[in-house]
């Protein structure tokens, strides 16, 4: 059997699609070739140049594209939440939301409401992105969301008495536990959109290790260019994941499109429950539309 490509994907006419980080690395192809099938595609990216720059690119890349520019900075609340009442005033239906952004192994620092930093973006900021946006996500028939998450989930632990890593902060440490906050919300959302009969599906990915600017920052820089993917092999996992038909709710999709199996604690069930009621208490947003009754 010939391997799927993004040739594969099938026609997205009248479909709507947001896709965060989109101005580089695994993001930037993701919103092309969902924009390449003819889906309307929302770049969000926090800097207006880069998002600008974007757009232009994938316009070059396919003309007629019919791709627009949203600022949101996912380290940021107020911004999830100014551009959630954007998407809200300028779309009647969300069928696809890829929660793409992310930062990697950076020294310490917090976002603007005071969380660490790699928590806050990665988990926080897309958590409060995707329960904002449910009601658009559930006006659609098919509603999905993609969330990148990374084989670095595995390292990932999560120790609610100091979500701000003030004992002992590690960059791998707090990517993997980032990674796994994304897995267990995926699976989690997964659960509870079927719990409340909606056809939200929710599925995770690993990309795949890809030569992104994510490894020009951290300490793995050496293996750039060596032996990694390249932005577009990356995308592919997310663009199989985003619009194949032969995708299951709560999958977690690998490299080549194999399926992953989550660690034991991303399997965790309680945990999942645990990290969703503190996530909602931090950013107060509540999903009441898929809450356990
Ligand atoms: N590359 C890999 O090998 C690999 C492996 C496993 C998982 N992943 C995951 O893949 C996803 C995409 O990463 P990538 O590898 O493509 O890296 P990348 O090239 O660094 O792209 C990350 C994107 O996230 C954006 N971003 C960062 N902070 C943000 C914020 N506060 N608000 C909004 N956007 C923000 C970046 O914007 P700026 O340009 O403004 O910084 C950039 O567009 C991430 O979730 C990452 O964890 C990557």
């Amino acid at each position: 059997m010939t391997p799927w490509t993004p040739a594969d994907i099938p026609d997205l006419a009248g479909t709507t699609a947001i896709v965060t980080g989109a101005n580089s690395g695994i993001g930037l192809p993701t919103a092309r070739e969902l924009a390449r099938r003819g889906a309307r595609v929302v770049v969000a990216t926090r800097s207006a140049d880069k998002g600008e720059a974007a757009v232009a690119e994938i316009r070059r890349a396919v003309p007629g594209a019919d791709v627009v520019h949203g600022g949101l900075d996912l380290a940021d609340q107020s911004s999830v939440r100014s551009f959630a009442a954007t998407v809200g005033d300028t779309m009647d239906k969300l069928d696809l939301l890829v929660n793409n952004a992310g930062i990697a192994m950076i020294p310490r620092r917090m976002t603007k409401d005071g969380w660490e930093l790699q928590f806050g973006t990665n988990h926080l900021g897309h958590f409060a992105l995707t329960g904002l946006l449910l009601p658009l996500l559930l006006a659609a028939p098919k509603p999905r969301v993609v969330t990148v998450s990374s084989e670095a989930h595995a390292i990932g632990r999560i120790d609610f008495d100091d979500l701000g890593l003030e004992r002992g902060y590690g960059r791998m440490k707090a990517y993997g536990r980032s990674k796994l906050a994304n897995l267990l919300f995926a699976l989690e959302l997964q659960r509870r959109a079927d719990a409340a009969g909606t056809s939200l599906t929710s599925v995770a990915t690993h990309p795949g290790a890809t030569a992104t600017h994510i490894f020009k920052l951290g300490p793995l820089q050496p293996l750039l260019g060596v032996f990694l993917q390249s932005a577009d092999a990356g995308a592919v996992t997310s663009l199989y994941a985003a619009t194949s038909p032969q995708i299951t709710g709560g999958e977690f999709v690998g490299p080549k499109l194999k399926l992953l199996t989550p660690s034991k604690t991303a399997r965790s069930e309680e945990l999942a429950r645990r990290l969703w009621e503190v996530s909602t208490q931090l950013t107060g947003v509540r999903f009441e539309e898929i809450a356990y009754r």
